[in-house]
């Protein structure tokens, strides 16, 4: 009888990186792996990496080097994921316990490589160009959630954003067939999934390649699929975002009253340093479509500080613009030189300490105007996907169809079913999520 062979997967990145690791999982598990969830039991360790911002890959090696006495045990170590790529065969010499770097363009190799993983080699690499490898169709894909899952409908960017290194770890943009896309959400609908988020870079850079369907009309025809009951897509560039997105949200009553849409900066000047190709009043433009909804669509963005050359004027500028828009959510980062980037040329003059101060001013004012937007909510009846329970505070964990945490009790002593959808009077809140009571 053959021993079982056991592998372990930890994930870092967006939700690109945590799908992908769906698909690797379902992958390993077909070929005859069981997951674990520790390395100490695990024969293979993987790792899928991100490289977004420095800290993001520091800690990937910084976790290889924590396990690399458990070599001696006879664990292997494979690193997947947009380090893999960015890093190439340097991997084997940066970390020499490594056996196997594979970029995510070439997991349906991973069969291929576990059987040479297996007969020793120990340095397997799966590095394909990626140009022509559209890697969306996998066989398997071990879903971690029951009732809501991720949908891959384009791969790779091609924007080339001054800071970004996503267009060198995930390559050009590659979109897949509405037909094809329609169908994994069929199926996931008829297995009892009931909440779809489609995924890419840049999602509204979709180009349908029997070109039936713009992105508006997919996200139309996956609203409209029978048992799906929530859509969300994500991530959307300024660029590309146009009003039929907006008009489909208005009509489609599955799709989300949320679109995260990444500004970066407030500054024109930053944004034409950046790359970005939109300005602060294009920028607005947009949001103005959004809030001409008739649904009241919560917005959410992306924003760097201290980009090279970002003056205290500038950055004055992205705080009014959090006043002027009023997102529901920020996510701020301190802008981190990358490998082969254009900005890695420009010279990183912001001294750390004052990126550290300006992205603490910029969360304080965002706190403020969360704190006003989610206050808005009292009194008002929303429905909440169920996501768990918190025992400790005896509260059932909601999603609201804008993406805010609802925590609410139930009149009744049985617990609602994750998966399942109620209506909850809002009573508290605060400026990251509402508390409420389940009504009958
Ligand atoms: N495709 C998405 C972004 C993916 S990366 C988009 O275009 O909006 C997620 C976020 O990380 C970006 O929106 C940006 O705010 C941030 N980011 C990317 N590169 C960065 C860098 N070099 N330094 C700091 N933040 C960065
Ligand atoms: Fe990066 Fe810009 Fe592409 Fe987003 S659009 S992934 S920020 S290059
Ligand atoms: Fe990170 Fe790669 Fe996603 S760099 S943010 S895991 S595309």
């Amino acid at each position: 009888m053959g021993v079982t062979k056991t592998f372990y997967i930890e994930t870092f990145g967006c939700q690109m990186n945590a799908h992908d690791s769906e698909k690797v999982v379902g992958t390993l598990v077909s070929e005859g792996y069981r997951q674990v969830s520790t390395v100490e039991e695990a024969g293979l360790v993987l790792y899928n990496t991100c490289s977004i911002r420095d800290k993001a890959e520091q800690k990937v090696f910084n976790r290889l080097a924590d396990y690399k006495k458990l070599e001696k045990q006879g664990k292997k170590f494979g690193v997947l994921g947009c380090v893999a790529q960015q890093e190439g065969d340097k991997i084997f010499e940066r970390a020499p316990y490594v056996s196997m770097v594979c970029g995510s363009a070439s997991y349906r190799n991973l069969p291929a490589m576990l059987v040479q993983l297996e007969a020793g080699n120990r340095r397997v690499t799966g590095l394909d160009d990626r140009q022509t490898d559209a890697c969306f169709e996998t066989e398997c894909t071990a879903r971690t959630n029951p009732h809501r899952g991720y949908i891959t409908i384009i791969e790779g960017c091609d924007k080339f954003c001054a800071y970004c290194v996503v267009p060198y770890t995930r390559g050009k943009e590659r979109s897949r067939t509405a037909e094809s896309v329609l169908r994994e959400a069929r199926q996931m609908a008829d297995s009892g999934f009931t909440d779809v988020q489609l995924l890419g870079q840049n999602v509204n850079s979709y180009r349908d390649p029997s070109g039936k369907m713009s992105f508006a009309e997919l996200l139309t025809a996956v609203g409209e699929v029978n048992g799906i009951r929530r859509v969300r897509f994500t991530t959307s560039h300024p660029r590309d975002f146009t009003p039929d997105i907006v008009a489909a949200i208005d009509a489609v009553p599955a799709l989300c009253d949320h679109v995260h849409l990444p500004v970066q900066s407030g500054s024109t000047r930053v944004l034409g340093a950046m790359a970005r190709e939109y300005s602060r009043e294009e920028y607005l433009e947009r949001v103005a479509w959004v809030r001409s909804a008739k649904r009241p669509i919560s917005m959410t963005t992306d924003t760097i500080v201290g980009f090279p050359g970002e003056t205290e004027e500038d950055f004055e500028q992205t705080l009014s613009l959090l006043d002027e828009v009023g997102f529901d959510a920020v996510f701020a980062f301190k802008f981190s030189p990358r490998p082969n980037t254009p900005a890695i040329s420009l010279q990183d003059s912001i001294p750390e300490e004052e990126k550290s101060r300006r992205l603490q001013m910029l969360m304080d004012r965002q706190r403020e105007i969360q704190r006003s937007r989610y206050a808005r909510h009292v009194g008002q009846i929303m429905e909440a996907a169920v996501e768990g329970f918190n025992s400790q505070r005896g509260q059932v964990i909601g999603r609201s169809t804008q993406n805010k945490t609802v925590n609410f009790t139930t009149p009744h002593p049985i617990r609602p079913a994750p998966g399942s959808y109620l209506p909850v009077r809002i009573t508290q809140s605060f400026p990251n999520s509402l508390v409420g009571e389940a009504v009958s």
